[in-house]
C-alpha cells in the first residue's frame, strides 16, 4: 500500500469525564480510494473510532494521522480534507436554513479568506443536489424534512466539500432499500475517483461491486480487518461478531 491516508498507531481514546478509555490500542491503516465498512455490535466503539479519526476526542496514547496531518495538533487543517456524516443528528424544526444553504455551507472551507461563493461553488451544489436526487427539496427548510431526506442532505453537504476522506456513521439508517442502493452507488463512484470512504453500518443489503475493507470492532478493539469481496461482507461481520460474543 502507498502511504496510508488514515493511520492509527497504538491509539487509545476516551470521552471527557469517562472512567475508562473507550477504544484502546488501535492500529489501522487505510489507503487512498479504499471503501471501508466498519461493523460490530452496539457499543463496540464504532462511532468513537470515527470521532477519533476526525480528531474530536482526547487521545490518551498513540498517534492519529489523516491526509498527512496529525489529528490532534493539526485538527482544523485536517478537517478541511474530511467529510463526516454523524450518526445522531437532530434538527430543530425551525432551523433557519434551506437545503441549498446547507449545501453551500459545505463549500466554506474551500473559499479563501473573506471570499464569497462563486459560479464553481453554485455548480458544485447543483451537482450534489442532482447526485443525491434532492433537487426538488432545494428551497425546503432542513428542519422540516423527514429523517431520510435530512440524511441525504447531510451526505450532499459533505459531497460538495470535495473531501479526500469521507466518514459516514450509519448513513443508511433512515433510507429505504432503493435509496440505500443509490447512495451506495454514489459513494462507490467517489471511492473509484480516489476518495477514501469509511462507513459504519449494520445494513449489508447495499454494497459496492468491488472489494471492501471490513473492520469489525468489539469492546473498543478491532477483532477483524480484511479486504474481502462484497458478497462475503454480511457473513463475515455476523460470524466475527458472534464468535467474539461467545
Ligand atoms: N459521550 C460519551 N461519554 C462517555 N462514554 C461514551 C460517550 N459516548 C459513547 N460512550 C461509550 O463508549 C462506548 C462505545 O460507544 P460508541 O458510540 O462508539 O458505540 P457504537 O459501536 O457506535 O454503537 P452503536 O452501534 O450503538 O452506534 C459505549 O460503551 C458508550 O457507552
Ligand atoms: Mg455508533
Amino acid at each position: 500500500m502507498d502511504e496510508p491516508i488514515i493511520r492509527l498507531d497504538g491509539v487509545t481514546t476516551t470521552y471527557e469525564g469517562a472512567a475508562h478509555p473507550v477504544i484502546h490500542d488501535i492500529d489501522l491503516s487505510i489507503g487512498r480510494g479504499e471503501f471501508v465498512i466498519v461493523g460490530g455490535p452496539n457499543g463496540a466503539g464504532k462511532t468513537t473510532l470515527l470521532e477519533t479519526i476526525a480528531g474530536l476526542l482526547p487521545v490518551v496514547s498513540g498517534t492519529v494521522s489523516v491526509c498527512g496531518f496529525d489529528a490532534v495538533r493539526q485538527g482544523p487543517q485536517m478537517r478541511k480534507k474530511l467529510g463526516y456524516v454523524i450518526q445522531n443528528f437532530d434538527f430543530d424544526p425551525y432551523t433557519p436554513f434551506t437545503v441549498d444553504e446547507v449545501l453551500l455551507m459545505g463549500r466554506y472551507g474551500l473559499l479563501g479568506f473573506c471570499k464569497r461563493p462563486g459560479a464553481e461553488d453554485f455548480a458544485a451544489v447543483e451537482r450534489s443536489l442532482e447526485r443525491m436526487g434532492i433537487t426538488d427539496l432545494r428551497t425546503s427548510h432542513i428542519g422540516k424534512l423527514s429523517g431520510g431526506q435530512q440524511q441525504k442532505v447531510l451526505i450532499a453537504h459533505n459531497l460538495v466539500k470535495k473531501p479526500d476522506v469521507l466518514l459516514l456513521d450509519e448513513p443508511f439508517s433512515n433510507l429505504d432499500l432503493a435509496t440505500r442502493e443509490h447512495v451506495c452507488d454514489v459513494l462507490c463512484g467517489i471511492a473509484d475517483a480516489g476518495v477514501t470512504v469509511v462507513i459504519v453500518s449494520h445494513a449489508f443489503d447495499a454494497l459496492p461491486a468491488r472489494d471492501v475493507r471490513v473492520v469489525v470492532m468489539k469492546d473498543g478493539g478491532i477483532v477483524l480487518n480484511n479486504v474481502i469481496p462484497p458478497e462475503q461482507v454480511q457473513d463475515t461481520v455476523r460470524r466475527t461478531s458472534e464468535e467474539t460474543h461467545a
